[in-house]
């Protein structure tokens, strides 16, 4: 998993590079799609509130790591080799449940303030939900659950921003772990229908009320079933931004059975016959 994991990041690193050689495409609420919605400003108490329950959610996987590292540094020769295993694997899931945490604010405060920039280029899916499972493999073997992902064949590819649209299936695959029952699948499925690719990311949950389907995506909003669990609020508000920026479109349902399906969807890629390096939407 650490490999798998260590890939991830030298694949970022790596879009990183490619990104100034891909295709740019700046996406502002200036630009026209009304997709990049802009959050309203808060209100200073409810920044402070905000700051507060931030700084909560990091205070927790802070100490367990300044502990864990304590005791490694401390007790490293007495520890037995699985101990130390289980003791790192746990500070990596902490340290990648952060990096989540970080991104995700980082990305709320760039589309607030309209500057949200997409780099994109064509795009295969099962690549990038590949890379998505390095980082959502450990946290989602804590709670006993695996991933289970259904693609249907000959997807065409899609121009897309590889890191942002990580982060929104990171986003949607951590809220059906952090919803969905302990020990079960968390089923992913592509398939592509009238020029866009749809992925469904489906849980065995509670389920959502669908008179708030609309609300979930709003900044802050949070459900009474996210009562006693971690989170802020922001990751659905960012999956909507993205995707709609990428001219797509979000949406979640119930699943028969007990359960949510969140969606997405987003334009694919059309290569014109005479200048083959030219991507376009179609929508
Ligand atoms: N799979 C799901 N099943 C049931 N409810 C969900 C699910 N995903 C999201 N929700 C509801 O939508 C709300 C908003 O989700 P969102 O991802 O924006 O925030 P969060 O997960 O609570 O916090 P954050 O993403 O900032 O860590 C959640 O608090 C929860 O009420
Ligand atoms: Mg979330």
């Amino acid at each position: 998993m650490f490999t798998l994991a260590r890939r991830m990041i030298r694949s970022l690193n790596m879009q990183e590079t490619g990104r100034r050689s891909a295709t740019r495409m700046r996406a502002t609420v200036a630009s026209g799609t009304e997709a990049v919605a802009s959050p309203a400003q808060p209100a200073p108490q409810h920044l402070l509130s905000l700051l507060a329950t931030v700084a909560h959610e990091l205070r927790g996987p802070l100490t367990a790591l300044a502990t864990s590292s304590e005791l490694l540094a401390e007790d490293f020769v007495r520890l037995d080799p699985s101990q130390i295993k289980d003791m790192l694997g746990a500070m990596h899931r902490r340290t990648l449940w952060l990096q989540g945490l970080v991104e995700n604010l980082l990305c709320a405060a760039t589309i607030r303030e309209g500057r949200l920039q997409l780099f994109c280029q064509s795009l295969g899916l099962a690549d990038l939900l590949d890379d998505v499972k390095a980082v959502v493999g450990p946290i989602l073997a804590q709670r006993g659950q695996r991933l289970r992902v259904r693609m249907s064949s000959e997807l065409p590819e899609v121009l897309a921003d590889s890191r942002r649209l990580g982060q929104v299936l990171i986003n949607m695959i951590l809220n059906a772990s952090k919803f969905g029952a302990l020990n079960t699948s968390i089923d992913v499925g592509v398939s592509a229908r009238d020029g866009s690719v749809r992925v469904v990311v489906a849980d065995r949950g509670p389920g959502v009320s669908m008179q708030q389907a609309e609300q979930l995506f709003e900044p802050y909003f949070r459900s009474t079933a996210a009562t006693g669990r971690e989170g802020v609020g922001l990751g659905l508000s960012i999956v909507k931004s993205i995707v709609e920026a990428h001219g797509g479109a979000v949406g979640v349902e119930n699943r028969r059975g007990g359960g949510a399906r969140f969606w997405f969807s987003i334009p694919t890629v059309r290569r014109t016959a005479s200048a083959k390096s030219h991507l376009s939407l179609v929508s």
